[in-house]
């Protein structure tokens, strides 16, 4: 269904993730029928351009990052007749009045800002200084908000004094991934699984973001975040909110944010000997952290592994093991809920242990598998095996309707409908950082070095002991 009419301003408009993720996502739905003509998209940003030159910029940029519309020279045009171009300085007051005279009264109207947490302040303060804000105005923040509980806090406050709290967009692109959406949806849409989704009958949950990526080109904001900031804080933990979280009343985005809210309020602090930090070395393929980043003693950590506790009458008994690294063996996203094995075996002991999983693969390869027990086929007595019941996404939807499109595609158009269901409240990112900041002052308190892996590898070797003193090991990191 198209949306009405809007006006959207992203504040450098020029920089990587505008021309990357932004524009191409705009103008996906655009081609897709979503927006008509008639909207405008205008980006501002300190250099010198006309509109025409931002225009060229951005065709350039739709070349790279949405080929698949290549060709479709109507499309292209209609969309960039929709660009504008206005220089100004998020500091000082050139450029806001022309802007302003740009913009159209009584419409949707989005500020996105695409640029780093210090020009947040300004630029709302500007926004709203220059009478900009109109009861139809959102505005779009992205990661990272905050570095620790207290800059985080410093900045809410910085927006709260010049937008409501629904007016505020945090994005956190897990969210926006159709893979993540549908946990949601196994979880809430069907009978077969809730019933089972406890301490009763879950052993451990494990969830793995592992990526093949290094660092490079982001040496100066790695170094100062590390996995635990970079994707811990706000990636893993949304996946495991929406994993751990109790059924809301309804898909609407304070029902579904309270339920995540609590999920963090219960985490335990995370105990030391329950965290394994690591850097990766160099190899054949690539060198090794320390030296992407120029800093021979650098102790950032590219590699968390931790067990974390949500300490409910859900969940109390059940640990979640949590990992996420770069530069291993193969980009793969998986959460594996691993289930207890059966109470009592009437095959006896040699048919030995098992216990159904249930994996939900939310990228590459999104799908499902559960893990179930059948006979082994055969004479010779009763012998259990494991097989998968497995469902690719692609396969059973067929590659046609299957679309994972880009999380910006869905994330950009929430805002402009005005559904905030799928971006961060200010409390739950507050909460976050109030899980994650001991855990940080902790390593720095003790001087703790990340332990080293080699690039290619699955993690540091520490990673595999924090499972097998608990008697479990980690799933394979399959593509
Ligand atoms: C970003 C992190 O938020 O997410 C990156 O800053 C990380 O370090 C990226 O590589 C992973 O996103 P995706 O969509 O590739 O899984």
């Amino acid at each position: 269904i198209p949306v009405d009419p809007f006006d959207l301003v992203i504040f450098g408009g020029t920089g990587d993730l505008a021309q990357r993720k932004i524009l191409p996502a705009l103008f996906r739905r655009y081609c897709a029928g979503q927006w008509h003509d008639g909207v405008r998209i205008l980006a501002a940003a300190r250099s010198e351009h006309d509109s025409d030159a931002f225009r060229a910029i951005v065709a350039r940029s739709l070349a790279e990052y949405a080929p698949e519309h290549a060709g479709q020279d109507d499309l292209r045009s209609g969309f960039l007749q929709s660009l504008d171009y206005v220089q100004l300085d998020a500091g000082a007051d050139p450029g806001w009045d022309v802007l302003a005279r740009k913009l159209t009264e009584d419409r949707i109207r989005a500020f996105y800002f695409s640029v780093g947490p210090s020009l947040f302040g300004p630029l709302a303060e500007r926004i709203r200084q220059h009478g900009l804000a109109t009861p139809q105005t959102r505005i779009v923040v992205e990661k990272p908000f905050g570095h620790d509980l207290d800059s985080a806090r410093a900045l809410n406050a910085t927006l709260a004094a010049y937008f409501d709290e629904n007016q505020i967009y945090r994005i956190d692109h897990y969210l926006g991934k159709e893979t993540v959406q549908n946990l949601m949806a196994v979880r809430f849409g069907n009978m077969l699984f809730e019933p089972l989704w406890n301490s009763q009958y879950v052993d451990h949950i494990q969830i793995t973001v592992a990526e093949t990526v290094g660092v490079d080109g982001r040496e100066e904001y790695y170094e100062r975040a590390g996995a635990m900031r970079d994707m811990v804080q706000n990636h893993l933990m949304q996946l495991l909110c929406l994993i751990a979280m109790e059924p809301p009343a309804k898909f609407d985005s304070d029902a579904v944010r309270d339920e995540k809210l609590k999920v963090i309020r219960a985490l335990d602090p995370v105990q030391p000997h329950h965290i394994v930090r690591g850097q990766y070395t160099g190899g054949p393929d690539g060198p090794g952290y320390r030296e992407v980043v120029g800093n021979p003693r650098s102790t950032t950590e590219s590699y968390v592994a931790l067990r974390a506790h949500v300490s409910n009458w859900r969940w109390a008994g059940t640990p979640f093991y949590l990992r996420t690294g770069k530069r291993l063996v193969a980009r793969s996203s998986v959460i594996n809920v691993i289930f207890k094995d059966a109470p009592h075996s009437i095959f006896g002991a040699e048919a030995g242990r098992h216990a159904n999983t249930l994996s939900i693969r939310l990228q590459p390869n999104e799908g499902i598998t559960l893990k179930v027990t059948i006979k082994e086929p055969g004479q010779g007595g009763m012998r259990l095996i494991d097989v998968p019941l497995d469902m690719s996404f692609a396969e059973a939807l067929g590659p046609e309707n299957h679309q994972a499109p880009d999380a910006y595609d869905r994330l950009v158009m929430d805002v402009i409908r005005g559904n905030q269901t799928l971006f961060m409240r200010g409390d739950e990112v507050e909460a976050a950082w109030a899980w994650t900041d001991p855990i940080i002052a902790g390593w720095q308190a003790r001087g703790d070095v990340p332990k080293p892996y080699d690039s290619g590898s699955t993690g540091p070797g520490d990673a595999e002991l924090l499972m097998k003193r608990d008697g479990r090991q980690w799933q394979g990191i399959k593509p």
